[in-house]
């Protein structure tokens, strides 16, 4: 589905019309097919789930060029609640870019968040050399023209080691990867250069968390997760074996497992 979200098309999927609402927002240079794994279960479990391509990002537009910053994103989200008529608290689910979108989307709206699920990703803003390799890789995109450098940069990264590069787990993730424009990722990594720390935010989080990491995630390590953890009041974190920075792909059941544990706590 499309609908008109600030000056953008966004595209997004909207299913099942119970509660809670489960608002999915997917990590860099990936799209909300990367949440595929987790429809069914949700589905059972009698949720509604929105899922956005963030501006940017799958098939929904990108807007002017510059930045793509994380208060953009999550002025997206909450105009995209509007427009699909969301009016409860959500429970939001990010992964990675989607949960440093989540703590600007607490800084905005706590009152649209009923809880949090944060997976693999990072509270802290990027070190002065993530930062620099960031606008190196945006600079090297638009040059080539294409989303290739994160292919040979970032896609590596993303799984665990054990996982066969041909499985089609790899295949999907290539697939999202090559299926970002070079403004996306151009504009997206310099979104992410700009965002503020989030470790202060921390404990003022007041609604239920749970915090999920895979056991190999290398770009936003358990460290990360457990600095999130120890920062929420009362948040729960959880591991996932056999998985790295994509856990919901890479070991769906168990990460389903978790989330539908959390969400009948909620
Ligand atoms: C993501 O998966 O969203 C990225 O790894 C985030 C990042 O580059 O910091």
């Amino acid at each position: 589905m499309i609908a008109q979200v600030n000056d953008i098309a966004m595209a997004y999927s909207d299913t099942g019309e119970g509660s809670p609402v489960v608002l999915l927002v997917h990590g860099f240079v990936l799209n909300r097919s990367m949440w595929d794994p987790q429809l069914g279960s949700l589905k059972a479990a009698g949720a509604r789930v929105v899922a956005p391509d963030l501006r940017g990002f799958g098939a929904s537009e990108g807007g002017p060029p510059g930045a793509l910053t994380m208060g953009q994103h999550a002025r997206d989200l909450a105009v995209l609640l509007d427009v699909v008529g969301v009016a409860e608290p959500v429970v939001y689910v990010g992964l990675s870019m989607g949960g440093y979108i989540g703590f600007e989307f607490w800084r905005r709206s706590p009152e649209r968040v009923r809880a949090f699920v944060l997976a693999d990703t990072r509270a802290t803003a990027d070190s002065v050399e993530h930062r620099a390799w960031r606008l190196a890789m945006a600079a090297e995109a638009e040059a080539v023209g294409s989303s290739q450098p994160a292919i040979e940069g970032m896609l590596p990264r993303f799984f665990s080691p054990t996982l066969r590069p041909g499985s089609p787990v790899a295949l999907a993730g290539r697939r999202m990867v090559a299926g970002t424009s070079a403004r996306g990722l151009a504009d997206g990594h310099r979104g992410m250069a700009e965002r503020v720390d989030s470790l202060f935010l921390l404990p003022l989080i007041t609604v239920p968390t749970l915090v999920v990491v895979g056991e190999h995630d290398i770009l936003t390590p358990p460290a990360d997760a457990e600095q999130i953890a120890a920062g929420v009041p009362g948040a729960k974190l959880v591991n996932i074996d056999q998985a790295g920075h994509l856990p919901n792909m890479e070991n769906p059941d168990a990460f389903n497992d978790a989330l539908l544990e959390f969400l009948g706590e909620v």
